[in-house]
Order: structure tokens, then C-alpha cells, then sequence
């Protein structure tokens, strides 16, 4: 697993952790992003309980256990926050922000420890990094791809960080935390956007947000990060996404199949099974 630093600035910093070769091949990669403010530290989507340690090492060569303030996770699935309370294990009072509608979901992953859960409003809302006066701001991404799901947007360093939005499904041995060529990159993210994010109008409102929000660089939790001219030619992409479809025409078979919609259920059938 490897670090890159992706915005310096006087006590403020960026990092990404990722890319982590050494992962099982059933686990699917991600990216876990930490933002430090006078060697206090928020960490967004700290990953599975699967690459904790991998995790865990990288962070410490920037900052110590202790200065880890809060966990963000951008909604329940478990490659964002089953690491949870191996996290909680490590730091004291440690505070945890998700989806009000996840807070007792989230819970699950406790394993014994007791971590103090905020759920974010629906409509958002503004923490500050530990006891600084940084703050990042908690942007509503409801239905891309979870029912309770926040971006978050720092304007010290300029980013928004997308949670599931952008991500993509990178082959093996491709190393770079950056798109460089957007029309190529496509074809890692179309799948994955098409079955994972349920509606097209959720993801046109979210692109209208980001587009007010304006960022230097979009950085999703799977996949390369959107820097440049990149983050508006994936804005476009992403607003023309015709997604939560399943009756989409032959031609769409071989991306992700259709033929579930003709199930059908002999119930008098199964009871002769029996
Ligand atoms: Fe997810
Ligand atoms: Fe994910």
C-alpha cells in the first residue's frame, strides 16, 4: 500500500492511501483519504476490516494514532467502515460521522467497542478537524450509490472527496492515483456506476452541487482521482449517465447482465422439491 501527498499548505495536508498490492484478490481496492490540520486529523472512509494494518502503517509515517480525531464514512457498506472500531481501539474519543439513517447500522461493526456516532442531517452539515478551526463540510450524495450517503468538501485544499462517485475498477498493476486520460478511464467506471448507483436524477442533483462547489480535484473511494480539466469532463460524463435502468436493450448485456428481469417463481414446483 502506498501514500501520496495530494495538497500541502502550511499546517494543512491531504493524503491518499492506496493501491495496496499485497490485498486478497477477492477484496476490492480503495482508496482511504486522511486530512491533517495542525497534527490533527480526520480520516474519510477508513476501509475494510481487511486492510486495517496495511492502512494503519502508511498512516502512522504522517501522524500519530492519538491525533486521529474523527472517522467520516460516506455511507454503510463494509469496504468503507468495517475497520470502525479498530480505529475507536486506538483513540480516545474518537467521534464518528454517518448518514443519520446508518447510525444503528453502523453499530454493528462495534465488535465490543463503544465509538461515539453523529449522524449527519440529511441537508449536511459543518465540523471543524479536532480543535482547530479547519472545518470540511458534510454535502448531501443521498442515492449515489447509498439511500444515506454525504461527499465531503474541504476549501482549504479545494477538494471534494465523492465517496462511491467516480469510482472505478482498475486492472491489476495500474499504479497512477490520477486519471490522465479521461476517454480511457471511462471504461473502468461505466460498469461499476451503471448496477451500483440506482438513479440517474440523484446523480444529475449531485453534479449540479459539485458544480457549485467548483473543486481543483474530485477523489473517489475506488479508483483515480479527477484533477484539472479531468474534473469537469467527469462531471459531463456523469450527468448524461442514464443509470438504475434494467431493461436496456441487447446491446447492454455484456456490462451488466439483464436476463434476471424474466425470473419467474413456480412455487408448486419447489413444494414437489421438498
Ligand atoms: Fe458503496
Ligand atoms: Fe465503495
Amino acid at each position: 500500500m502506498k501514500s501520496q501527498i495530494l495538497f500541502e499548505e502550511g499546517p494543512h495536508k491531504w493524503l491518499v492511501i492506496g493501491r495496496d498490492d499485497d490485498k486478497k484478490k477477492e477484496v476490492i481496492d480503495t482508496n482511504e483519504y486522511v486530512i491533517i490540520h495542525n497534527n490533527e486529523a480526520i480520516l474519510l472512509d477508513p476501509g475494510g476490516i481487511e486492510i486495517f494494518p496495511q492502512v494503519l502503517t502508511e498512516l502512522t509515517r504522517h501522524i500519530s494514532t492519538e491525533n486521529i480525531k474523527a472517522v467520516f464514512a460516506s455511507h454503510q457498506d463494509p469496504d468503507i467502515a468495517s475497520s470502525l472500531a479498530l480505529w475507536a481501539d486506538l483513540s480516545t474519543d474518537l467521534k464518528v460521522y454517518c448518514s443519520w439513517i446508518w447510525q444503528g447500522f453502523l453499530a454493528h461493526f462495534g465488535m465490543g467497542t463503544d465509538f461515539k456516532l453523529t449522524g449527519i442531517p440529511d441537508d449536511g452539515m459543518a465540523v471543524n478537524i479536532g480543535s482547530t478551526k479547519a472545518k470540511v463540510y458534510f454535502v448531501p450524495a443521498h442515492y449515489c450509490h447509498s439511500s444515506g450517503n454525504f461527499s465531503v468538501y474541504d476549501p482549504i485544499a479545494d477538494i471534494l472527496f465523492s465517496g462511491d462517485i467516480g469510482a472505478a475498477l482498475l486492472p491489476p498493476g495500474e499504479h497512477d492515483m490520477f486519471v490522465s486520460d479521461f476517454s480511457s478511464h471511462i471504461k473502468y467506471m461505466e460498469a461499476f456506476h451503471l448496477r451500483w448507483m440506482p438513479s440517474s436524477r440523484a446523480l444529475r442533483e449531485w453534479v449540479n452541487r459539485a458544480r457549485a462547489i467548483n473543486p481543483k480535484m474530485i477523489c473517489p473511494q475506488h479508483g483515480s482521482i479527477f484533477a484539472g480539466e479531468n474534473v469537469n469532463k467527469f462531471l459531463n460524463w456523469l450527468e448524461h449517465l442514464d443509470v438504475g435502468r434494467w431493461n436496456k436493450g441487447q446491446e447492454d448485456v455484456d456490462i451488466y447482465h439483464t436476463t434476471w428481469m424474466g425470473w419467474r417463481f413456480d412455487k408448486s414446483l419447489a413444494k414437489n422439491q421438498i
